[in-house]
């Protein structure tokens, strides 16, 4: 068997798991599913990141001691896959594992690596003056040429935030300067070590620009594991966070030497079978520093690192700081299942869509209707319908047993036909997952699926039925059954929940062989079945149900979809003074109305406004700008009502004529548009 180790980044206690977690650890699982059905010994790796300054800030930020936070957020990580039906990934040495950089054993393995490196070679660690910037979202180190400048300020360009100045740290610092042309060599005799083509062109480039040396301890705060020897200053420090969590990939298999100097075997086994999948803003740590470090240990690189792009919301990176972005997986996934007989296929229509609709390694910006026509017509129409169709005409025309195959039709015209397609599928589909292409394998699987239903519409079992044909009856119900038994397997590494039913209504055994399908084989590997009827999968969504779930998904309500954010500040009391009394008269001066946006754009060089279309019942609908563009999406907010004060003065911004204000509550991150909690026709006033 040959083995195959993947990971996932393990993902920083700061925040609970969202949407962009979810995609790695979805895409991860799928490539684990795969290998295992391609009979390889597959071991998949999770977890999360617990040391740092990063995770320091965010207990304290929250009255809890760091372990305290991490102990809280760790266990929502794994109980998150659970939820999403990849789990249970668990401590100890399972095939699905969680590892926790708290973990003792990590912290010895990290130890172990330093040691290592100090011993191989004593000056790739020495001590000197650190001075820089340094942002703690990303935990790294920033040339000005790596940041955006922002009125004076300098800003990282992934959070987009402020960058902090270290003065004159004292820290021990890693030799990168000495591994660049040993990393060059390496990635080209690998191809395939960074993949996409993309990201490694990326990497060279970098690369060839000439490696500095890299500080590796930090002595300003103390949540990390300490370095393991003294500085003669008598300073503590502990160790860089990156260089901490990235060891995480060896001390999940036990480390790569023991105490006596031996390779524990699970090191020997995985390790140059590693993949580590990353998001695109950590290449630089996994291509880069991860490969230097292992090269100055003595130790061998991982395989691959594969590297995906960036899942946004409305343009904008899912990501703890920008409330409309947050979506919960879980929510999204119990929304989708909500009218299915089998609501966990909600989870696999969610993992469905993001890895169908787009390639590994590209970005994707996630657009909620996109989500619900592919469900319509990928997963209700074509998927959906093919499984019930055929259990439904199996059951329906007697056949409970296996229908006997017919060596010459078999070879005819649909028939020769739906062979044909199923063997290029299973082909087609096996390279894109041995290439790390989920998309073009779900795209090769599904010409299975399609072909499958144009067989039912080319044969029309029940006009044979009627004409009592019942030998091409019998021809199309066993090609009908065979292809369900591919797809049973194909569809497994993405739609878990889907195959698992479907293996039950077809009735064969629990432990029937579940291999890839293999070309030519097309019903002389199906198993015994006995058919019972089908319940609806996914069932078609008509537009008011659509309107319903967009109305759920699209942040125009705060919390709607987002996860409970444990390391948030609690919010500020509201302390404005009230203003002196008015008169009645006073007030009735304002008119307030009930509007309906019905467009609205980003306003060009100005982050917080937008541009909105409001039907206020006038018979011409009023241009308004409005501050809200940090917290809504322009999208999310078309359709939707807003009180708008329509008797102010008109007044131009950033050159567009505002003919109105729009109500909201708080500012920025955490504003609310005042509501009105019915559908009331445009222009009603409000009082
Ligand atoms: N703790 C580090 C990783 C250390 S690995 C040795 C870290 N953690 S994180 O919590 O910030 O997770 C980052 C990873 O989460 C990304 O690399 C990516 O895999 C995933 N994603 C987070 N947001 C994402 C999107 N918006 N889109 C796609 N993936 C996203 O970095």
């Amino acid at each position: 068997m040959k083995p195959f180790y993947i990971t996932t980044p393990i993902y920083y206690v700061n925040d609970v798991p969202h949407l962009g977690h979810a995609y790695t650890t979805i895409a991860a699982d799928a490539l684990a599913r795969f290998h295992a059905m391609a009979g390889d010994d597959v071991l998949m790796l999770t977890g999360t990141d617990e040391h740092g300054e990063k995770v320091q800030e965010a207990a304290a930020k929250r009255g809890l001691t760091p372990q305290a936070l991490c102990d809280d957020v760790a266990p929502r990580f794994a109980h998150t896959w659970t939820q999403l039906d990849m789990g249970p990934f668990t401590a100890d040495g399972a095939r699905r594992r969680f590892i926790r950089t708290t973990d003792a054993r990590h912290k010895a393995v990290v130890a172990r690596l330093w040691r290592r490196i100090r011993a191989r070679n004593a000056d790739d660690l020495y001590l000197a003056t650190y001075q820089g910037w340094y942002c703690v979202g990303c935990e790294a180190f920033y040339k000005e040429s790596d940041l955006d400048k922002a009125g004076d300020a300098w800003h990282c360009k992934t959070h987009g935030r402020p960058v902090a100045w270290l003065d004159k740290e004292r820290s021990w610092f890693f030799r990168m300067s000495r591994y660049g042309e040993a990393l060059l060599e390496h990635i080209e005799r690998h191809p395939h070590f960074i993949q996409p083509e993309h990201f490694k062109n990326e990497v060279v480039s970098f690369v060839r620009g000439g490696l500095r040396d890299l500080s590796v301890s930090r002595t300003s705060f103390a949540w990390g594991i300490p370095v393991p020897e003294d500085d003669p200053e008598g300073r503590a420090h502990v160790i860089y966070v990156w260089m901490d969590a990235l060891t995480n990939y060896v001390s999940a298999l036990g480390g790569f030497d023991d105490d006596a100097g031996g390779e524990p075997r699970e090191f020997g086994t995985y390790w140059r079978a590693a993949t580590h999948l990353i998001g695109k803003d950590i290449l630089r740590f996994h291509a880069v520093y991860w490969p230097c470090f292992l090269m100055a240990a003595g130790l061998p690189l991982p395989r691959t690192i594969l590297c995906h792009g960036w899942w946004t919301i409305g343009g904008r990176k899912i990501s703890k700081s920008i409330p409309a972005t947050r979506v919960d997986p879980v929510k999204l996934a119990s929304d989708l299942g909500e009218l299915s007989s089998v609501p966990e296929t909600g989870i696999d229509a969610l993992k469905y869509f993001l890895l169908r609709e787009t390639p590994l390694g590209n970005d994707g910006d996630l657009i909620f209707e996109n989500l619900l026509d592919r469900y319509n017509a990928d997963l209700a129409n074509d998927l959906g319908n093919l499984i019930n169709r055929i259990t439904a005409m199996v059951t329906k025309f007697g056949a409970q047993a296996t229908p006997a195959a017919d060596a010459a039709l078999a070879a005819e015209g649909p028939f020769a036909a739906l062979r044909r397609v199923a063997d290029e599928a299973a082909r087609d589909a096996r390279a894109a997952w041995d290439g790390f292409q989920p998309s073009r394998a779900l795209e090769a699987t599904w010409r299975l699926v399609a072909e499958g239903n144009r067989l039912v519409d080319a044969t029309q079992p029940w006009a044979l039925a009627k004409a009592g044909d019942n030998v091409r009856l019998a021809q199309v119900l066993h090609d009908l059954l065979a292809t369900a038994w591919w797809l049973r397997r194909m569809i497994a590494p993405v739609l878990p929940a889907t195959a698992r039913t479907l293996h039950g209504w077809l009735g064969v055994a629990d432990d029937a062989p579940l291999g890839w399908p293999e070309p030519g084989q097309l019903g002389h590997d199906l198993p015994p079945v006995k058919v019972v009827a089908s319940t609806p999968l996914f069932p078609r969504l008509d537009d008011k149900r659509k309107d319903a779930l967009l109305a759920r998904w699209l942040p125009a309500e705060p919390a709607a979809a987002a996860p409970a954010d444990p390391a948030a500040p609690a919010p500020a009391p509201v302390t404005a003074p009230v203003l002196p009394p008015i008169q009645f008269a006073d007030f009735e001066k304002l008119d307030l109305r009930v509007g309906k946006v019905k467009a609205a754009v980003k306003v060009a060089k100005a982050d917080k406004l937008l541009h909105l279309t409001v039907d206020l019942g006038e018979g011409r609908d009023r241009s308004i700008v409005s501050g809200i563009a940090q917290r809504y999406a322009p999208e999310a907010l078309v359709g939707k009502q807003v009180v708008v004060v329509v008797n102010l003065e008109p007044r131009k911004m950033k050159g567009i004529l505002s003919e109105g204000m729009i109500l909201a509550a708080g500012d920025d991150a955490i504003l609310g548009l005042a509501a009105v909690d019915a559908e009331v026709p445009p222009g009603t006033r409000v009082r």
